[in-house]
């Protein structure tokens, strides 16, 4: 049943686990998500960046959602704006049906970032929609960063008490040295623990962890055998995530080892029947290599069985 991204995000916070976040733009990986979470019973949030808004509609988006959510009522989805940039962004997706949205005025200055999620709140919660804002920049910690450097890109720890506060945000992205993509760490993988629990006590409500893609093992190496090139790819590492959801995250956000798995798939097909030309060939198996790692996730992050 298609509900509230509150609705989802209050119990995993409640209990202490966390909920994918997958990101879509067609209707195969829709489908990978529904089917994933039927066969594991748990509880998703599909959601669609700006790009995939433009690229498909969010009429489209949400039709296609609604549809799915009809043939599998037993499982909770939530529809979700990914990093809407403007109020307006997120009122076009709310009109067109959707259940949560991200503000991300993270790059703007504090008192902005204050102002715009205050805006999006009070529209939001008219209809029961759940809102998502992000505090500090999208970047990897980098070794050799000195502690200022940290702190400035990272979210600050009192910041969040009173954006909490101030704004009657429902979730809150806290910058704890991820980054999107492949690429996400030069050296060693780390992430700030201790900011991420702080940020929780401080704030005590659902929290998010945007870049959280792992890019497994078997994936890339999928990925790279049919000829594709991701060297020097790094992601957040399966231990990192569970103590993330340890220290208080309940939203995983994942696109890039989506796309991988999806592409990998593709990228075979293409390679090895030249004459084939039946989209249907390049997309099931696509589809089932995406359900292996979806099922694998939804598992890890606890979500499985919540329903
Ligand atoms: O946050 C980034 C997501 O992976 C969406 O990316 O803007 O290419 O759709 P996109
Ligand atoms: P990845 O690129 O790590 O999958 O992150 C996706 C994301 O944060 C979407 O908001
Ligand atoms: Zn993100």
């Amino acid at each position: 049943m298609l509900v509230s991204g509150k609705e989802i995000l209050n119990k995993a916070h409640k209990y202490g686990y966390a909920v994918g976040a997958f990101n879509i733009n067609n209707l195969e990986m829709l489908i990978a998500i529904f089917e994933s979470a039927n066969e594991t019973s748990s509880p998703i949030i599909v959601q669609a960046s700006e790009g995939a808004v433009k690229y498909a509609g969010a009429d489209m988006l949400y039709s296609m959602t609604k549809t799915l959510s009809n043939r599998y009522p037993h499982i909770p989805v939530a529809l979700h704006l990914d990093h809407g940039t403007t109020v307006e962004s997120c009122i076009n997706v709310i009109k067109a049906g959707f259940t949560s949205v991200m503000i991300d005025a993270s790059h703007h200055s504090f008192e902005e970032n204050i102002a715009m999620t205050r805006e999006v709140v009070e529209i939001a919660h008219k209809s029961g929609i759940g809102v998502e804002a992000e505090l500090g920049r999208l970047m990897g910690i980098e070794d050799n960063i000195v502690v200022s450097d940290r702190d400035a890109v990272l979210v600050n720890v009192e910041e969040a008490r009173e954006f909490v506060k101030l704004t009657d945000v429902d979730y809150l992205a806290p910058a704890i040295g991820t980054s999107h993509g492949a690429f996400k760490f030069k050296g060693e993988p780390k992430l700030d623990f201790n900011r991420l629990q702080e940020v929780k006590k401080a704030t005590n409500i659902p929290l998010v962890l945007h870049g959280a893609s792992a890019i497994p093992e078997n994936v890339r190496i999928a990925f790279e055998k049919t000829g594709g090139d991701l060297k020097g790819s790094k992601g957040v590492p399966f231990n990192f995530l569970t103590e993330a959801i340890k220290g208080g995250i309940n939203k995983v956000n994942t696109d890039t080892d989506l796309r991988i798995a999806f592409m990998a798939e593709v990228r075979k097909v293409v390679n090895e029947q030249k004459s084939e030309f039946d989209l249907r060939k390049f997309f099931s198996p696509a589809i089932k290599s995406v359900k292996t790692l979806l099922k694998e996730r939804m598992q890890l992050l606890g979500s499985a069985g919540k329903i």
